[in-house]
């Protein structure tokens, strides 16, 4: 019977550990969520761009206006194994102030060459929050504006 006792005991710590670890596991994620930019300056309209609720926060995901583009314009280049010598690009392939730099300094060649004149200006602003939000490392950068 003691046994049995001291059995049912250790299950009944081990469930509890068990829960504390999801627990933290799950205030991890939100903590990592809430952390990214919620603001991103445009060096080009001069602007400061609501990324953490309103319009934006839809357009500026995966599934808006700024990550689809980002896959059928940019990712049509600039996809694996492409044959137009392009560097294979995601939204990680960047810091979120390095993407800002790509599009108020326009240095690449595509983006003189007219490779980018089917987006509207909307487009590439909505691309531009879109590579800033979700960067490499951009849940460590504060919004920058
Ligand atoms: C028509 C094809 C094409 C499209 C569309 C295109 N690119 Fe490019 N891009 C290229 C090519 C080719 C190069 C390499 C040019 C060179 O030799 O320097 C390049 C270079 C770049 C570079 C510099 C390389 C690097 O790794 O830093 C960046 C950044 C870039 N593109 C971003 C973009 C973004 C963002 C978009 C969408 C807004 C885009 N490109 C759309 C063809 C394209």
């Amino acid at each position: 019977m003691g046994y049995v006792y001291v059995n049912d005991n250790k299950e009944v710590v081990m469930k509890q550990g068990a829960i504390a670890l999801v627990v933290l596991m799950v205030v991890g994620v939100a903590i990592q969520v809430h952390a990214r930019p919620e603001t991103r300056y445009d060096e080009t309209t001069k602007t400061c761009r609501v990324l953490g609720d309103g319009p934006l926060e839809w357009e500026s995901s995966v599934w808006g206006q700024g990550g689809k583009t980002f896959k059928s314009v940019c990712q049509s280049c600039h996809k694996r194994g492409n044959d137009k010598d392009a560097p294979f690009l995601w939204v990680e392939s960047k810091t979120s102030k390095a993407w800002n730099r790509v599009f108020s300094k326009k240095y690449p060649k595509c983006a003189k060459d007219g490779s980018w004149q089917t987006m509207t200006m909307d487009q590439q602003l909505m691309v531009n929050d879109y590579l800033y939000r979700w960067a490499k490392n951009s849940q460590d950068i504060n919004d920058n504006c």
